[in-house]
């Protein structure tokens, strides 16, 4: 098998949960468009993690399965390789996904009416973990520079770390959805500020790997000394990398032993010890020892498609912003030109055969914006752009 970045798979009765929210709007189906809200792609399955499943499927028996040592040696050793930091396999805890992951650090490090600092616009699901743990969400907005440039407001952020009711910072690195990869210069900043103020530190790096040409990703652990690294927890996946968010995996580093513990307790609480499965470990070995090949070909797919849309609306809908992309395959586009806002702006996009994710649910600064998926082929893009051209003739009345 080939890699393959250019057809499309057929994901209609597959129970894509992105596909069926788009296929029950009324008319979807009617308007041939492709889903571009949810993350994950719409791509093939790299070949050598299809080949480990079938292999798994074809030799082995699916009973009750541990990590093996080739496992950890497979998670580590992509850490090492691809980002240069070197964790211990102690620090390592499984979880079925990164979401229940930091959702369940919140409950692990911040106590019920505690507060825990996010940085909107930002991946929903964080304010959805912050609530779960009874804790206030407590915001360290993004700051927005000319050309749609995002930064850190690092002195609301060192106001709020100060504040003793605050205890801990949910971090998104690479930032979804603005597109952002924080500099180490940056992330230094961010640790400095939260170790002075004892603010326990969850990163969120499930993007660390989809890095465009030019930029780099800092994996925060690796800035930081060895006591530092006890007030910090790094979340990890294969999932956004290889596509593979169906088989739920994602490793995360915890060199605290007591944070760890009651890491694995929470889950254990729930009635849930193992915490992958057969399928998960087989992917996302493979990923991790036999797919560096395909993440470059996704990546120049991306880089790619990030370029067309950039340089196509330049022409066709000069008024649409475009954030530069430096890290996730997501692109943030800002269509406060045309004058809608939130529901208003979703309805206009799905009369045009468009499906995005819409900005107002990334929260504070969200409104009027779009974030639109490229982790599809080049000529998905090509079509989403002259759906975007038409909504943009129409919106400015050209
Ligand atoms: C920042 C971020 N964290 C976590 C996730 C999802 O993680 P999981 O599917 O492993 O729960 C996503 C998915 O888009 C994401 O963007």
């Amino acid at each position: 098998m080939e890699n393959d970045f250019t057809n499309l798979p057929d994901r209609t009765h597959d129970g894509s949960v992105k596909w069926d929210i788009m296929l029950a709007e009324p008319g979807a189906a009617a308007s041939g468009a492709v889903p571009l809200s949810i993350a994950d792609m719409e791509l093939a399955t790299p070949p050598a993690v299809v080949d480990a499943l079938r292999g798994l499927v074809e030799g082995h028996v699916l009973g009750y399965t541990e990590p093996t040592d080739e496992y950890y040696e497979a998670v580590l050793g992509w850490q090492r390789r691809r980002h240069a930091w070197s964790p211990k396999r102690e620090w390592v805890a499984l979880s079925p996904g990164v979401v229940p992951a930091f959702t369940v650090a919140c409950q692990v490090v911040a106590r019920p009416g505690e507060g825990i600092i996010i940085q909107p616009p930002v991946y929903y699901p964080f304010f959805r973990a912050v609530r779960a743990a009874g804790c206030e969400v407590v915001e360290n907005r993004l700051i927005e520079r000319d050309g749609l440039r995002y930064e850190m407001d690092f002195d609301d952020l060192e106001r709020k770390a100060a504040d003793p009711a605050n205890v801990a910072l949910l971090l998104c690195s690479p930032h979804n959805p603005v597109g952002r990869v924080w500099t180490a210069e940056e992330l230094r900043r961010v640790v400095d500020i939260c170790l002075a103020h004892d603010v326990f530190v969850i990163s969120d790096e499930i993007h660390d790997d989809l890095i465009m040409p030019g930029c780099e990703h800092t994996t925060i652990m690796d800035i930081m000394g060895p006591e530092e690294r006890e007030r910090c927890l790094v979340c990890t996946a294969p999932s956004k990398t290889f596509n593979l968010a169906g088989l739920q995996c994602s490793n995360i580093f915890i060199p605290d032993k007591n944070v760890r513990e009651a890491f694995v307790a929470a889950f254990e609480k729930v009635g849930i010890g193992q915490l992958l499965n057969a399928f998960a470990y087989a992917a996302c070995r493979a990923a991790y020892m036999g797919c560096d090949e395909w993440l470059e070909g996704l990546i120049s797919l991306v880089d790619g498609n990030r370029r067309l849309v950039g340089e196509r609306l330049a022409q066709v809908a000069p008024e649409v912003g475009v954030a530069p992309l430096q890290g996730t395959y997501l692109q943030w586009l800002d269509m406060r030109a045309w004058g809608k806002d939130g529901k208003g702006l979703e309805a206009f996009l799905h009369d045009h055969g468009l499906y995005l994710d819409e900005g107002y649910v990334f929260g504070s600064g969200g409104s009027g914006f779009e974030r639109m998926n490229l982790a599809c082929p080049r000529s998905v893009v090509e079509q989403a752009v002259e759906r975007l051209a038409e909504c943009s003739r129409e919106a400015m009345g050209r």
